[in-house]
Parts: structure tokens; sequence; C-alpha cells
């Protein structure tokens, strides 16, 4: 029977960077210590390799089956595997516990409080992650893997329960949802953590990083920054552009029924037919 101190709890339920420094042993850096304590429903990760982004949220998902009641958390990753790294990390926190809430259930795949909390580790596909409704918390490892269909899928789990989400990944190329919605106006709390901000990467390594992956994928990696998409014909920039109300389009005047559709179409061929002439 784990001993109950409703002062100290009360402390740790209130405060999870007290809970992670007394309880779990782990001293937050500054940034992870703002994830830890902040309240908002939804956190975007653009965090540096290594710098620590994966252990943190796997922190905070303890934290919230331990002192919230019957809250169901998901871990959720392109594959199976790398959902289950992040489950293991949450396994070896909860074993470092000394008097912890029991578990009823503890596999590969899950974690059962006796308070009726879960953490759930999920596969990255989309028709084995539908059906969990009440979500408390939804966590997405290597978010820019995720498919646009996937996190559509699951967005719709947080409705009812205005459960938490949050995000975490290096950029992957101007694509998808998680570019989209670390550029969007959506109000989302966002985290940059290049990796020269992180105590434990050396300047050393870092120089050697950027030799061997050369400067697309360590800007990306390494920098936080999104880079185009390197299959990407036209720039970004340039579709935005394309893309701007304030420049009228070619054919403005041009009322086009299926008739004039076809012609235009027919021009278009005869230019692109003399062009490869
Ligand atoms: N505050 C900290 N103090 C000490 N070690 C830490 C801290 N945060 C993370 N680490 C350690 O740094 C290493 C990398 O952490 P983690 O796997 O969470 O990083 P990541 O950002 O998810 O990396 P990746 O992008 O490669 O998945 C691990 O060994 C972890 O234990
Ligand atoms: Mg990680």
């Amino acid at each position: 029977m784990p001993c109950i101190n409703l002062g100290s709890d009360l402390k740790m339920a209130l405060d999870p960077v007290m809970w992670a420094i007394y309880e779990l042993h782990f001293e937050p850096d500054p940034w992870q210590a703002d994830v830890l304590r902040s309240q908002s429903p939804r956190i975007l990760l653009n965090c540096s390799r290594q710098s620590g982004k994966s252990t943190i949220t796997s922190i905070l998902a303890l934290h919230t089956a331990i002192f919230s009641p019957g809250s169901l958390v998901l871990l959720l990753s392109p594959t199976l595997r790398q959902s289950g790294e992040l489950f293991r990390n949450v396994l070896r926190f909860y074993s470092q516990i000394d008097s912890p809430v029991p578990s009823e259930v503890e596999s590969v795949l899950k974690l059962e409080l006796s308070n009726g909390s879960r953490i759930i580790s999920l596969p990255g596909k989309e028709q084995n992650v539908r059906g969990y409704a009440g979500v408390s918390l939804l966590i997405v490892d290597e978010a820019a893997r995720v498919p646009d269909d996937l996190y559509y899928s699951i967005r719709p789990m947080l409705a009812v329960s205005h459960g938490r989400l949050v995000a975490l990944s290096t950029p992957w190329g101007k694509r998808g949802w998680w570019y989209q919605s670390w550029t969007s106006e959506d109000p989302w709390e966002r985290y940059e953590i290049s990796a020269s901000m992180c105590p434990r990467i050396s300047k050393q390594f870092l120089q050697e990083e950027h030799r061997a992956l050369g400067e697309w994928w360590y800007t990306q990696e390494y920098e936080c920054k999104f880079m185009e998409t390197e299959d990407q014909l036209f720039s970004s920039d340039l579709i935005d552009k394309m893309l701007d109300p304030d420049v009228s389009p070619l054919f403005e005047e041009l009322e086009v029924n299926s008739d004039e559709g076809q012609k235009v179409t027919d021009l278009l061929d005869e230019d692109i037919r003399t062009l490869e002439v």
C-alpha cells in the first residue's frame, strides 16, 4: 500500500518539475521545465535531435496518468517501434518512483494504474488507432513523419474530453501538417530549441555532424529550420506568390465554359510542344 502524504502529493501534483526532481531524480533543462509546467492544450516542440523532447514528454505522460486519475494518455509515432521507445522511457521513470500508484497491467504497449489511468503506445496505422475516446493527453513523437491522414484521424479523439495535444519533432521539409502547424496562425504554444541551446551537445560534435550530414539535413536536424523539400520543383516562396490575392489571375476576363476550357488546354499544349521542339 503506497504511503499517502496529502501535502506533499498536492505539491507534486501541482508542480511536475518538483516531482521530476524529487521523485524521478531528473533535472529538467529550463525549456523542459516550461513544457512540464505549461497548461496549454496545444504544444509544438520543434527541438533539435537529442535535446530531450521525448524524455520530457514521457515524464509529462507519467505525471498526467498518476495525478489525474482515470486519464487516458496516448503515445503515437509513425511506427510502433518508435512509440515503443517513448513508452520505454515512461516505464523507466515509473520504475524509479518510490511508492508509485500501483500498476494493474504493465506490458510492452500499455501501463494501467490502479487509479484508472492508462498510458497506451499506438502503432502508426490509421485503422489501428481509431476508437479511443476521452483522451486526456495525446503525444505525437517524430511528428514530421506522421502522415497527414493519420494526424487528421486522431485529432477528433480530443474533442469531447478537451484533451491536450503535444507534438514533437525536427523539421522535415516544408510539407505536411507539422510544417503547416508550425507556420500557421493557430494558437499553438511553440518551443524551438536548437542543438546549441542544449548543454549536453558539444560544438565539436555539431561541427562533425555538419560535415557528415551536409547543409540540408544539418539545418533541420540541429537548427530546427524548415528547408525546401528536396524533390520540390518550385520553391515554397514562389508557390506562395502564385497564390497571392493581390496578383490578378492570367485569364481573369475569360469566362470559361467547357469549350473555352478545352481551347485554353489546347493552346497550352501547343506552347508545350513548341517548347519541346
Ligand atoms: N534534462 C536532462 N538532463 C540529463 N539528460 C537528459 C535531459 N534531457 C534529456 N536527456 C538525455 O538526453 C538524451 C536524448 O534525449 P531524448 O531521447 O529525449 O532526445 P530527443 O530530442 O527525443 O532525441 P531524438 O530527436 O534523437 O529522438 C537521452 O539520453 C536523455 O536521457
Ligand atoms: Mg526522441
